[in-house]
């Protein structure tokens, strides 16, 4: 079989490009060469079929609905790993053994204080200010006090990865605490990293915080489950931003800016306006079904669709099912979750979804988990940009240790006036 493809351009000559397999046999055709040779480029809004990047991170069959952290199914991490052991993973590339996840963890552990200056600038913010842009704002801002960093640049980067994984929790707590009024709660280092979240987001200095390890245990699963998910929106904006060499508090303010729009991790607030719009409704999801049909209504079925998925989801099907149990356990029924699932079911027997092959995606059912822990509406996509951190990290790191890399620059067709004249302004019309 040719490990190449031929190209015959409309001037009648023919190039010959090479062809890439990856390690699940997926096929690429690589077009380096091809604008040095030939000064064609290739075109393709959204990148649907471009890919950026060799990466030995994650993998996606997205017609089958698997997902893999360096070739671990999802599903098992789900089961038997813990947040911060699937992080390493996804950073170191293996996982670590006993003493390197101590390791791990006391390193993120001692680093989970904010500066007292850092404090600060949560007084500036409005009350009301979304917690998406106070985390970008507040982590952006980190690189102002880590500067000039002794050691290599990728000894540098590592402290500062840690620093983030570390300082993410605490920065992202402070962002509710400032919206409900209420004094931030220093991290209590004596606690596990999802323990320690939750004692910052809801302890007060006035009484004993209980925390529930049902709800460590649920939000441990979430974070793995949100991880990594190769080239996304806001993982190939990581990628790009470091490619410029910039530092790795700015690449991941950058990621959570390009997480927080609504065709990407803001999805997840945005499911749970569209399930309580419907209640107020009256609880029918045919009207929204058939908005959502109609391209001119402007409605989206919000968590549902996906770029790569074109069957379930495999993180949805695992939330969903951890959403019931949760429930459950908390002796709390949602009526969201109803309607939920009345969406899904009348999605899926409708032949415009199906045709699509749109299915409910990672931010479908995670809202409801969320809202039953009490999480804040505005705050659910913080915690897909805490559970995304140490996706973005192994991103970074894959870039700045590949020494092939060079900086993300895509090319245009441009469509403008190919010359125009300067008028003078007493001259126009
Ligand atoms: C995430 O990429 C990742 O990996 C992201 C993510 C991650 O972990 O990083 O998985 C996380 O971002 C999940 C996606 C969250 N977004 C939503 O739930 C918002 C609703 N969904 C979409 O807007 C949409 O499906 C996207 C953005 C997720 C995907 O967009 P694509 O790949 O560009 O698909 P498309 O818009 O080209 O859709 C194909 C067709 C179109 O119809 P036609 O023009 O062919 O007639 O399906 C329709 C779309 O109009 N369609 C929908 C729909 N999603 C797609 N119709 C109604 N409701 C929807 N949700």
């Amino acid at each position: 079989m040719t490990d190449t493809a031929e190209l015959k351009l409309d001037n009648g000559e023919t190039y010959e490009l090479p062809v890439i397999t990856g390690s699940a046999g997926e096929k690429a055709v690589d077009v380096t060469s091809l604008r040095g040779s030939s000064k064609y480029i290739t075109l393709d809004p959204g990148y649907g079929n471009t890919g950026s990047c060799l990466s030995a991170i994650t993998f996606i069959d997205g017609e089958k609905g698997v997902l893999r952290y360096r070739g671990i199914p999802i599903e098992t991490l789900a089961e038997k790993a813990s947040f911060l052991e699937t992080s390493y993973l996804l950073i170191n590339g293996r996982l670590p053994n006993k003493t390197e996840l101590e390791n791990f963890q006391s390193e993120i552990t001692i680093h989970t204080m904010l500066y007292e200056d850092v404090k600060s600038f949560y007084d500036g913010f409005p009350r009301d200010a979304h917690p998406m842009a106070i985390l970008a704002s507040v982590v952006c801002s980190l690189s102002a006090f880590y500067q000039d960093e002794e050691g290599s640049p990728e000894e540098v980067s590592y402290l500062n990865s840690i620093r983030l994984m570390a300082k993410l929790p605490t920065i992202a707590a402070w962002a509710y605490k400032k919206s409900v009024g209420h004094p931030f709660v220093y991290p209590n280092n004596s606690l596990s990293y999802c323990e320690n979240f939750l004692y910052m987001m809801f302890g007060l200095p006035v009484e004993e915080y209980e925390i529930d390890p049902l709800l460590v245990e649920v939000l441990d699963t979430l974070l793995i489950l949100h991880a990594d998910h190769e080239q996304n929106c806001s993982t190939s904006t990581v990628r790009i931003v470091r490619s410029s060499m910039a530092n790795m508090f700015a690449c991941i303010a950058s990621g959570i800016c390009a997480l927080w729009g609504s065709r990407h991790g803001g999805a997840n607030q945005r499911v749970i306006e569209m399930l309580q719009r419907i209640r107020e409704d009256g609880g029918g999801t045919k009207k929204f079904i058939e908005m959502a049909k109609d391209r001119e209504s402007g409605f989206r079925l919000m968590g549902f669709g996906h770029r790569v998925y074109k069957n379930f989801d495999p993180r949805a099907l695992i939330i969903k099912d951890k959403c019931a149990e949760l429930l459950n356990k908390l002796k709390v029924s949602d009526p969201l979750l109803d309607i939920a699932r009345e969406l899904q079911e009348a999605a899926l027997a409708d032949d415009y979804f199906a045709e699509r092959k749109l299915y409910p995606n990672v931010d479908f059912y995670s809202g409801i988990i969320y809202r039953a822990m009490g999480i804040p509406v505005n705050a659910f996509t913080v915690m897909f940009a805490l559970g995304r951190l140490p996706g973005w990290i192994a991103h970074a790191k894959e870039y700045t240790e590949d020494p092939k890399n060079r900086i993300g620059r895509p090319r245009q067709i441009y469509t403008g006036p190919e010359q125009a004249e300067y008028v003078p302004i007493e001259d126009r019309g």
